[in-house]
């Protein structure tokens, strides 16, 4: 069975696009693949975190993917922090990573110019930390969006170097891989293209959002002063609420609506009301479990024993391994 690896950012609590897209993505293959999601607090530490903050994010995001339907039983969920196979993997990888081909990382470039006053050693070896996230479990499928990509095509260089250099074939190539086919699209708020954090946090629903704030977000959307024409063509700041529609309502609430909008007697104040309030409904069963779970200690803490427990079952055996194929040997 082919294994898969994906790092999860430790700062990414969800929204509706990730929970109807990406995160449906993880919770199918975990019936098909052997399964390693981690959350990356190591990668998270570039930003230089307050320790309340950083145990703090952490726990959203593992309480978040356990509520959306990641079975710690079939998927090995765990925090990258209590693997110490991952960490010294990187440190073997560093030592032939070259200044040059990480100065020119996209990513990297990007941070240089936003982060200016804070450009570390971590931020520049990230595609390394990356590498070694992946290569520890020896996966061939990584699940991550196109921003990732170069990313990934380090990793292959710095797996294949590896073998070159010792003359095997231990690390095979990860790829990029997702059921995109059938993934849903969720529009954000705004109108300007998907759902995402980094268009402002108006523009984006989270799980984590309560029924008030779900309200006002829905009902602060940008629209325009109505059709004008029969049965014409929505524009994006109207399409955008229609889609959310599609995804969270009942399919007659739907035709309602856009039965109005085509008569051209719609009122996006009733729109936008239905919206939220089937937005509430459609989340609350996994906004309860998030609940239920952020308050249940023993059972966090039992599985991220059970996650650290296979992950480093899988990354102490690759380890033992690259040690062997360096070259240390025990007195
Ligand atoms: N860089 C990824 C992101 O920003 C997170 C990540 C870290 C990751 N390590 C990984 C993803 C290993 C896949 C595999 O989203």
């Amino acid at each position: 069975m082919e294994t898969v690896v994906s790092g999860i950012r430790s700062t990414g609590k969800l929204h509706l696009g990730n929970y109807y897209g990406a995160v449906q993505n993880f919770v199918k293959m975990q019936h098909e693949f052997n399964c390693f999601f981690f959350i990356a607090d190591y990668h998270s530490l570039t930003t230089h975190p307050t320790p309340a903050d950083l145990h703090g994010n952490v726990k959203q995001v593992l309480v978040e993917y356990l509520a959306a339907g990641i079975d710690p039983e079939r998927a090995t969920i765990y925090v990258q922090s209590d693997i110490p196979e991952i960490p010294e993997l990187y440190l073997f990888l560093n030592m032939n990573a070259y200044l040059g081909e990480l100065e020119r990382s996209t990513s990297f470039k990007d941070k240089v110019r936003s982060q200016s006053d804070n450009v570390n050693a971590g931020l520049l070896t990230y595609p390394v930390l990356m590498a070694a996230d992946i290569l520890i479990h020896r996966a061939t499928k990584v699940p991550v969006g196109k921003d990732q990509e170069q990313h990934l095509e380090m990793a292959r260089t710095f797996g294949n170097r590896f073998n070159r250099m010792y003359n095997t074939e231990y690390f095979p190539e990860p790829y990029a891989f997702s059921f995109t086919d059938n993934l849903v699209k969720i529009p954000g708020l705004d109108g300007k293209g998907k759902m995402g954090k980094s268009e402002g946090e108006a523009n984006a629903v989270f799980l984590s959002d309560s029924p008030e704030v779900i309200r006002k977000k829905v009902m602060k959307a940008v629209t325009d002063a109505g059709p004008t024409e029969e049965n014409q063509q929505k524009p994006d700041v109207i399409s955008n609420l229609f889609s959310l529609m599609k995804v969270v309502s009942a399919e007659d609430t739907y035709s309602y609506f856009d039965d109005l909008y085509n008569k051209c007697q719609i009122r996006y104040g009733d729109l936008k009301k239905q919206l939220a309030e089937d937005m509430i409904l459609a989340t609350a069963p996994v906004r309860e479990r998030i609940n239920d779970i952020a308050s249940n200690a023993p059972y966090l803490s039992k599985v991220a024993r059970l996650g650290a427990e296979k992950a480093r079952a899988s990354a102490s055996k690759t380890l033992n391994d690259v040690r062997e194929i360096i070259g240390f040997r025990h007195f």
